[in-house]
């Protein structure tokens, strides 16, 4: 068992404990079970009836549950720079990039994609992402991608099979579809929790996209779908028609995307990825629409080497602030309870009695100076299943 006391500002996600949709407490405790459950969220003032211990007082800081990246594609080899520097001299962007990942990837052993996989999640939880999903997508052949997702089991629990990246070199598209459905879905389902597909100009289209979902969740896989990418296309509205965990990016969205994804808030998240807007020069989705909408909106890192190679949730947060429109109250909320969400968890992306007890403990008096304070370093600690993996407290 441990306690946290002297916490500042404590965001719970939690309305029936504390102020807003983010649940705040002042002078704040939490206790955590032996099992790295919370078992206890209080004022400090009252620690002392339910732990008899030491607590570790933060002095004041705030204190927030570690972040959800629900979206990001850790497993490859080899990087991007060069195709990044010439994106900055004015070339677009385009989903034939990810060939390039993919030959490097297929060409590394096993346990050079596990050791990349471990250095970018560790990365990432030194910025306080607990729980993080991970797609395979860039071994493209039934070999390499089951490998691939052999490698995302090494970090998390949340790996999504993403043999429908885009259709690798010199095959024929009908042709790959059938096997991202047939021989490879056979050999990535028992590895997988998830099937993701991208579908955009220049990967897969709606019918492709229908069929290959459909197929994974007849094998027993959760389905979610990147849409929406890099045009208006019919990717968000099939994601809702399939009633999918989430639609990924959501960059370009018409009237009826919108009120679709608004009529599905309960069951389909949107996931705003404005790193990969920043990283590629897009134009960024207007959050405050959607979420003015009704939508339900999840924030994420899309974590990859080509349009968006970083695994910062504070970065995230503060652009979807700055340039989506988004309060801080609200991106905090969906870089935590919305990831959670966006993986139908409600284990994780709270404070609240029997969740696992996973948290931020910043150099900072709240939540709001993620965004106030963008690019500078605040994670004072991280506190994972009740054990402190990053920080010393
Ligand atoms: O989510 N959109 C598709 N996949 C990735 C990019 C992959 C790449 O460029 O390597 C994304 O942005
Ligand atoms: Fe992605």
């Amino acid at each position: 068992m441990f306690a946290l006391t002297g916490i500042g500002h404590l965001v719970t996600n939690d309305e029936t404990v504390g102020q807003g949709k983010l649940g705040v407490l002042n002078d704040a405790a939490v206790v955590a079970d032996d099992a790295g459950n919370i078992s206890w969220v209080g004022k400090q003032t009252e620690l002392a009836n339910h732990f008899d211990g030491k607590p570790t007082d933060v002095g004041g800081r705030a204190v927030i549950p570690g972040f959800v990246d629900s979206h990001t594609h850790l497993v490859f080899a080899g990087d991007r720079a060069l195709e990044f520097e010439s994106r900055m001299q004015g070339k677009p962007y385009a989903a034939g990039g990810i060939k390039t990942t993919m030959a490097a990837t297929r060409a590394a052993s096993d346990d050079v994609l596990a050791a990349n996989v471990a250095r970018l999640a560790s990365e990432a939880l030194a910025s306080g992402t607990t729980t993080l999903e991970v797609k395979s997508g860039y071994g493209l052949s039934v070999r390499d991608e089951a490998r691939s997702l052999v490698a995302a089991k090494t970090a998390t629990t949340e790996t999504t099979f993403l043999g429908a990246h885009v259709v690798p070199p010199d095959t024929n598209a009908d042709d790959y579809v059938a096997l991202v459905q047939g021989e490879m879905l056979q050999a990535c389902k028992g590895h997988a929790k998830w099937i993701d597909v991208f579908c955009d100009r220049g990967a897969f289209d709606v019918d492709q996209a229908r069929a290959i979902l459909q197929s994974g969740a007849a094998a027993g896989l959760g389905t979610r779908i990147h849409a929406n990418q890099l045009q208006q296309g019919g990717g968000v509205q099939l994601g809702v028609e399939l009633g999918v965990a989430s639609c990924d990016h959501c960059t370009h969205l018409s009237q009826l995307d919108i009120e679709a994804l608004a009529g599905a808030s309960a069951t389909t998240v949107a996931t705003l990825l404005p790193t990969a807007e920043l990283c590629t020069r897009s134009p960024f989705p207007d959050a405050r629409k959607l979420i003015d909408a009704g939508v339900t909106v999840a924030l994420a890192s899309d974590c990859n080497p080509g349009s968006s190679y970083t695994s910062s949730m504070p970065l995230v947060i503060a652009l979807a602030v700055i340039n989506m429109g988004m309060t801080c109250d609200e991106a905090v909320w969906a870089a935590t309870a919305g990831g959670a969400q966006a993986l139908r968890r409600t284990d994780v992306g709270n404070i609240r009695v029997g969740s696992r007890a996973d948290m931020v403990v910043l150099d900072a008096q709240s939540h709001i100076h993620l965004a106030y304070r963008p690019g500078v370093q605040q994670v004072s600690a991280v506190i994972r299943g009740g054990k402190t993996v990053v920080g010393v407290l």
